[in-house]
């Protein structure tokens, strides 16, 4: 085999010693692929990044909830957060405690409220309505609360969570509302939170957000903890040389705001950071395969399985996934070419990359798709009754294990009722 734009799973060592062809022949095509190796320096790069005491970092199981990755996640000591009672079922599965999990929910029914609440997990509400509705359920007890501290950053606009115009947290202009329905419920407020957004790399937004709710916390006596959110970004232009977070500069500052702040409130409060993307990107690898190479008028299209169905983010984001080609014969033609790669799927924007200057692409190579660890797998559908496909781990010792195996013909039909 040879490949063409190899340069960062050659330097990650991320295919251990197994072969892409192989991996598909075995588990099918396309496949999600990850590396326990790289999982679990991410992690340990997160619990180190801060040295602030009481720092805890909790993974936001959005960006992948794969129970078997999720366990090894776990092992490395971060903590959990949630979004609905899906997740909080994984989870509960993967053998996070109750008290390790943290539920920030948006605009839940009261039988998911209730469901989190009867397992004993904290929820952070969203909204002075859901705060209501979780004190007359759950009156003298603890809850923590989500505002929108007025700064958002972000990859696109539609992962800016906060600021103006968006649809998360409690504005800091009903902190009074917040404070009545406390008081009239008896509950303790726990912490507050925030997210600012997915996908930093420069720290100065996420410092200016701490400030915001700094200014939050200096209206409540005793808080436990103040939940920064996750975002941290990674460089998906690896090829280009893009330049990383500097994850522990960034924990340098969060030390040195924290330890400051702890002797203003007469309290070191806990230091949560919830970073989804961050865990799991880069620890993923998306393979599929090239079925059909054809020219429209003077535009290449390279046409693979690798559709919308699964993987998003290109589609719903315009977001940048580099590429690398696998091939199986020695065939090098040298040459360098602008192409649109597809998908299967019956919309013209089924594009995974456009305009993308490649090696020349042939029939039978294989795409490895980097950094496809988080919101991958996650958001991807069964749209055009597309089965989606298996995810398997390439483990430290070597062995390779199934942790999600592809979907079946049968389980498209399995939740029909047939007339
Ligand atoms: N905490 C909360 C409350 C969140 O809503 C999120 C992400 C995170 C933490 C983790 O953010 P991260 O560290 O992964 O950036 N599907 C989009 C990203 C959506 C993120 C939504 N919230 C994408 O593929 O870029």
């Amino acid at each position: 085999m040879i490949k063409l734009n190899g340069g960062v799973t050659d330097k990650t060592g991320f295919f251990n010693a197994a072969d892409p062809f192989e991996l598909t022949e075995e588990y099918g095509s396309p496949l999600y692929v990850y590396n326990e190796r790289i999982l679990r320096q991410n992690c340990r790069e997160l619990v180190g990044m801060c040295g602030y005491p009481k720092f805890k970092v909790n993974f936001s199981a959005k960006a992948n909830s794969n129970p078997a990755l999720m366990r090894i996640i776990r092992e490395e000591g971060l903590l959990v957060d949630a979004m609905s009672e899906g997740e909080i079922f994984a989870e509960l599965a993967a053998g996070f405690t109750a008290d390790s999990i943290l539920f920030i929910p948006n605009n839940i029914s009261e039988k998911e409220m209730r469901f989190a609440c009867e397992h004993g997990i904290l929820i952070s509400v969203d909204s002075i309505s859901q705060l209501e509705q979780y004190a007359s359920l759950n009156p003298m007890s603890r809850v923590a609360v989500r505002f929108n501290s007025g700064v958002g950053t972000g990859h696109h606009e539609k992962v800016i969570t906060a600021g103006k115009n968006v649809k998360f947290g409690v504005s800091p202009e009903n902190i009074q509302d917040v404070k009545d329905i406390i008081r009239r419920y008896n509950l303790s407020l726990a912490g507050i939170n925030q997210h600012i957004g997915s996908l930093f790399l420069e720290k100065t937004q996420y410092l200016k957000s701490i400030d915001a709710l700094f200014d939050i916390a200096r209206q409540f006596d005793d808080l436990d903890f103040i939940d920064l959110g996750g975002g941290f970004g990674i460089p998906y232009h690896k090829m280009e040389g893009q330049g990383r977070l500097d994850l522990k500069d960034l924990g340098d500052s969060l030390a040195e705001k924290m330890t400051r702040f702890a002797v203003e409130y007469g309290k070191g409060l806990t230091l949560t950071v919830e970073p989804g993307r961050y865990v799991t990107a880069e620890a993923g690898l998306l393979l599929g395969a090239v079925h059909a190479v054809k020219y429209n008028g003077s535009a290449k299209y390279v046409g693979t399985d690798i559709g919308f169905n699964v993987l998003a983010r290109p589609v719903l984001y315009d977001a940048h996934h580099d590429i690398e080609i696998y091939r199986r014969d020695n065939l090098i033609s040298g040459k360098q070419e602008c192409v649109n790669i597809t998908g299967n799927i019956c919309e013209s924007g089924d594009i995974l990359a456009k305009n993308r200057l490649l090696p020349e692409i042939f029939e039978g190579d294989l795409l490895g798709v980097l950094d496809a660890g988080a919101y991958g797998h996650v958001m991807s559908s069964n749209y055009n009754n597309r089965l989606r496909p298996a995810e398997i781990l390439l483990r430290e010792d070597k062995s390779i294990q199934l942790i999600r195996r592809r979907d079946t013909l049968e389980d498209l039909l399995r939740p029909f009722i047939m007339l």
